[in-house]
C-alpha cells in the first residue's frame, strides 16, 4: 500500500508529490501549464514563450474560459515538450475557491494527457499571493476518481514545478501541499463505496491517524454507547448490521485549561433514509453522507502533523442509516445523551440526531468551541446550490474567525440567520424537540436543532450537503465528483484559534 499514489486512490501521507522551483526554459517537467484569463490581453510571461504559443490565445483558439485547456507544442529550447494553456475565467469572478478548483482540474487534465511532472508558470491573473492556492489545488488534483475501474488510468502527479514564484521554497508551500493532500484524502474517503466504507472503516482511518501522529483515540462501540446513553446515535444505527461508533481523536497542543476546539463530523456511511426510505434516485450519492467525517479526519491529521499550539478534537458520529429489522420507527421518541427528548418524525433526518449525541460527547470531553460539518439537508442545496457551504452560528466572534478561515482556505461559506421564529420549527407535540421540519427554512431548522445541544459553547454549523459533491455536468464551474469540502477550512479554523491574541 505504502508505495501507491493518489492515482491508485490510496492516500499517501506525507504527500509524495515533490515540489520544485525553476525558470520557464529550464524547468524539468513533462508539461508547463500556463494560465489564461478570459477577456484580457496575454500576459508578458505568456508572450515570452513565443509567437506560436501566444498565438493560440491571440487568435481566440484558447479564450481563457474557466477549466478550458489546450495542449500545444513548446517552442524550441525549452526543457518541457508541451505547454498546457488553461483558462481561469474572468478576473473579476476569481476567488480562492475558483482558483483551487481551476488548478485541481488543470492537473487532472494534464494527467489525462499522460503527464506526471507538471510545472505551473506564474502569469496573469496569477499573483505571488496565489501560490498557496495553486499548490493546494494542484495537489488536490492528484486524486483520481475511477481507481476501481480496471481500464487505463492517468499517471499520478509525481512532481509539481513552480515557475516564477518567489516563495516557492517556503514553509507556506509545504503547508499548502499538506492541505492539498488533506483535500485529496477527504475526496477519496467520500468516494469510497459504502460496501467498503462502514463505521468500522472510519475507526480504522482514525486509528491509523492516531497511530502515526500520536493522538489520543477513543472509540465507543454499542456497549459503551449504551452506557453513555447515546440513544440518538444508537437509534439511527439500529437498522444496520454494521453497528455505529462514536470516534474521538484528541490533539494536545495548547496549554492546560486553554481552548479545546471540537470538529464534529457527520459520518453516515450510507443514508438510505431508514424506514422513511429515500427514493432510488435520492439514495444515489448517499455513500458521501460521511463527508463531514472525512473533512474533520483529514484536517486533524494536518493539525497534528504541524503541531498547532491549541487543543483540537475530531469527533465522528459513524453509522449507517438503514431500514433493517431493528430500525427505529417514525414517531419514536428517544432521549439524547444530554437528556433532551426527541421525536423522530422522519428517520431520514438522521444527521442532526447523530450530531446531537456527538456534540454531547465532545462537551463531556472538554470542548470549549464547536464546529460541526454535515451533509445535512437538501434544503441547503436549494438555498445556495453547489457554490457554497451553508452556515448557522450562535456566536459572532467564532463566526468571524471562521469566515476569515474560510477566506484563507479558499472555501465559500454563507451564514444564514437564526431568528427566534424558527424555534417553532423544532417544537414537538410529544417531546422536547422534533427532528424534521415543516417544509420551510429547512437548513436553518436543522442547524438550530444541532445548536440545542452545544450547551452555550460558541458554535458554527456547516451544512455541506451541496458543497461536498457536484454531479451535474451542466454546472461546469464546479468540478464534478467529491470535493473534499471542509478539510482545509477546519485546519484554518484551528490555526486561527491557536494564534496568540
Ligand atoms: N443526507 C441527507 C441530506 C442530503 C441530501 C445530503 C442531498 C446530500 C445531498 C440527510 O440525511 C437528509 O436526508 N435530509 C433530509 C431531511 C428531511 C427529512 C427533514 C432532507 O434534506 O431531505
Ligand atoms: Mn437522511
Ligand atoms: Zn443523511
Amino acid at each position: 500500500m505504502a508505495d501507491q499514489s493518489f492515482a491508485d486512490g490510496v492516500d499517501p501521507w506525507p504527500p509524495r508529490v515533490a515540489i520544485t522551483a525553476a525558470g520557464a526554459t529550464d524547468v524539468q517537467a513533462d508539461v508547463l501549464a500556463v494560465p489564461v484569463a478570459f477577456g484580457e490581453p496575454p500576459d508578458p510571461a505568456l508572450v515570452a514563450l513565443g509567437e506560436q504559443v501566444a498565438g493560440f490565445v491571440a487568435s481566440g483558439e484558447h479564450r481563457g474560459r474557466l477549466h478550458d485547456t489546450l495542449l500545444v507544442p513548446s517552442p524550441g529550447g525549452m526543457a518541457t515538450r508541451r505547454i498546457l494553456l488553461y483558462g481561469l475565467g474572468a478576473e473579476r469572478d476569481m476567488d480562492g475557491q475558483r482558483l483551487r478548483f481551476a488548478h485541481q482540474e488543470m492537473v487532472l487534465a494534464a494527467r489525462t494527457f499522460g503527464h506526471r511532472r507538471i510545472a505551473v508558470l506564474r502569469a496573469k491573473p496569477l499573483r505571488e499571493e496565489d501560490l498557496g492556492a495553486v499548490v493546494e489545488g494542484c495537489v488536490a488534483g492528484g486524486w483520481y476518481r475511477r481507481r476501481r475501474s480496471t481500464g487505463d488510468r492517468p499517471p499520478p502527479l509525481d512532481e509539481l514545478g513552480l515557475v516564477g514564484f518567489e516563495r516557492a521554497g517556503s514553509d507556506a508551500v509545504d503547508l499548502a501541499r499538506q492541505l492539498g493532500a488533506a483535500t485529496a484524502r477527504a475526496r477519496e474517503w467520500q468516494n469510497t463505496p459504502a460496501n467498503e466504507m462502514g463505521p468500522q472503516r472510519l475507526v480504522e482511518i482514525a486509528a491509523d491517524i492516531a497511530g502515526r501522529l500520536g493522538l489520543e483515540l477513543e472509540v465507543l462501540g454499542p456497549d459503551e454507547l449504551a452506557a453513555g446513553r447515546y440513544d440518538l446515535l444508537l437509534g439511527v444505527g439500529a437498522g444496520s448490521e454494521r453497528p455505529p461508533r462514536l470516534i474521538r481523536l484528541q490533539h494536545r497542543g495548547g496549554r492546560p485549561g486553554g481552548d479545546n476546539l471540537a470538529l464534529v463530523g457527520k459520518g453516515i456511511t450510507f443514508d438510505s433514509g431508514g424506514l422513511s426510505l429515500k427514493t432510488a434516485d435520492g439514495m444515489l450519492r448517499m455513500r458521501g453522507d460521511m463527508a463531514g467525517a472525512a473533512a474533520v479526519l483529514a484536517a486533524i491529521e494536518v493539525i497534528a502533523a504541524r503541531r498547532l499550539p491549541v487543543d483540537v478534537m475530531a469527533v465522528v458520529a459513524a453509522s449507517d442509516n438503514m431500514p433493517g429489522a431493528g430500525a427505529q420507527r417514525p414517531g419514536d421518541v428517544w432521549t439524547s445523551a444530554s437528556g433532551r427528548t426527541v421525536e423522530v418524525l422522519s428517520t431520514d433526518a438522521e444527521g442532526r440526531l447523530v450530531l446531537a449525541d456527538a456534540i454531547t460527547c465532545a462537551i463531556r470531553s472538554g470542548a470549549t468551541h464547536v464546529v460541526d460539518l454535515a451533509t445535512l439537508t437538501s434544503a441547503a442545496v436549494t438555498a445556495l446550490g453547489h457554490a457554497a457551504t451553508l452556515a448557522v452560528a450562535n456566536d459572532d466572534d467564532l463566526w468571524t474567525l471562521l469566515a476569515t478561515a474560510a477566506e484563507a482556505a479558499g472555501e465559500r461559506v454563507w451564514r444564514m440567520p437564526a431568528y427566534p421564529e424558527y424555534r417553532d420549527l423544532l417544537r414537538s407535540e410529544s417531546a422536547d424537540l422534533r427532528n424534521s421540519h415543516y417544509g420551510e427554512a429547512g437548513a436553518i431548522a436543522a442547524g438550530m436543532f444541532i445548536g440545542e445541544f452545544v450547551e452555550g459553547r460558541p458554535w458554527v454549523h456547516l451544512d455541506i450537503a451541496a458543497s461536498h459533491w457536484n454531479e451535474h455536468v451542466a454546472l461546469r464551474d464546479v468540478p464534478r465528483g467529491p470535493l473534499g469540502t471542509g478539510a482545509r477550512l477546519c485546519y484554518r479554523v484551528a490555526e486561527r484559534l491557536a494564534a496568540p491574541g
